[in-house]
């Protein structure tokens, strides 16, 4: 049997705290654990989980999960004055060259590390909320401009990445960001038109709505008792159901094509 590690590395809040484990519920005992599930921004297991599962059960994996809810890919404000524990992707960066330093990662020689880069939305969703605090939509100059830090911020991740490890590891996964227009959260008006779903396609309502920022705990929220036969499970964040099609029919197997896992799974 092969040995194989894999290293997760993701970034996120709202939408995208989707990959965030523990991190940030261990720092700050959030998302409300009587919502979510034990510090996981969905009803159940996340991607990352269901990932290394499905790996483990043929394989030896090594997952470290460096995603933190509430992070952007570049240093916002928010996060910093708001949730200063927060680790932003530039800081999720030298957590992970810190144990591959320390030699955490791999645990083994010839080992394979391949880092995963994924991030969330929440760079688009502070600018946003930035922008509605002004009373008005971002002009498309500033949309421009955010698209390109974001892009910087996370190629800059990659370079540093890649000089950090060097031989270490071959491959560095960038994943496209997350269809943040899908969240139940983003207004009508904002999503692509002509929406023209045929009343059987469109999107089920998501299984609550979260009322406050998903790094406080509001009082009072009750689930749904179907949130598996919905896409999102608040506004922002999808179903446990949905992270596990991710993980398995959607990334494991561009991966594999990529030959960066192994087939056998
Ligand atoms: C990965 O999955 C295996 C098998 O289910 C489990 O023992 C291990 O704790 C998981 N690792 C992480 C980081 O979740
Ligand atoms: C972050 O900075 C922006 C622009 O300078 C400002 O409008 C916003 O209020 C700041 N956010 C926080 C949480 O301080």
């Amino acid at each position: 049997m092969r040995s194989l590690y894999l290293v997760a590395l993701a970034i996120l809040l709202m939408l995208s705290s989707a990959a965030a484990r523990s991190n940030t519920f261990r720092a700050a005992g959030v998302p409300d654990p009587s919502v979510y599930y034990k510090g996981r921004f969905t009803n159940n297991l996340n991607w990352v989980d269901y990932l290394n599962e499905t790996l483990a059960r043929k394989h030896e994996v090594q997952v470290r999960n460096y995603a933190w809810g509430g992070a952007s890919a570049c240093l916002s404000n928010v996060s910093t004055i708001l949730f200063p524990y927060v680790k932003d992707l530039a800081e999720q960066v030298e957590d992970l060259l810190a144990d591959v330093k320390a030699g955490l990662l791999p645990k083994r020689r010839n080992a394979k590390l391949l880092p995963i880069i994924w991030i969330g939305t929440n760079d688009v969703q502070f600018a946003l909320a930035a922008a509605a605090r002004l009373g008005a939509l971002p002009t498309p100059g500033a949309i421009g401009a955010l698209i390109g830090s974001i892009v910087t911020c996370r190629l800059e991740a990659v370079k540093t990445l890649a000089a950090g490890l060097g031989a270490a590891a071959r491959d560095i996964v960038l994943m496209p960001m997350v269809p943040l227009y899908t969240a139940p959260a983003v207004p009508d008006f904002l999503k692509p038109q002509p929406p023209a779903a045929p009343p059987q396609d469109a999107p089920s309502p998501p299984c609550f709505i979260y009322p406050s920022s998903t790094l406080t705990i509001t009082p009072g929220v009750v689930p749904c008792k179907d949130p598996n036969d919905r896409a999102f499970y608040d506004n922002l964040h999808v179903s446990t159901r949905f992270h596990e099609w991710f993980a398995t029919q959607g990334l494991l197997p561009r991966l594999q094509q990529l030959r960066l896992l192994p087939t056998a799974v």
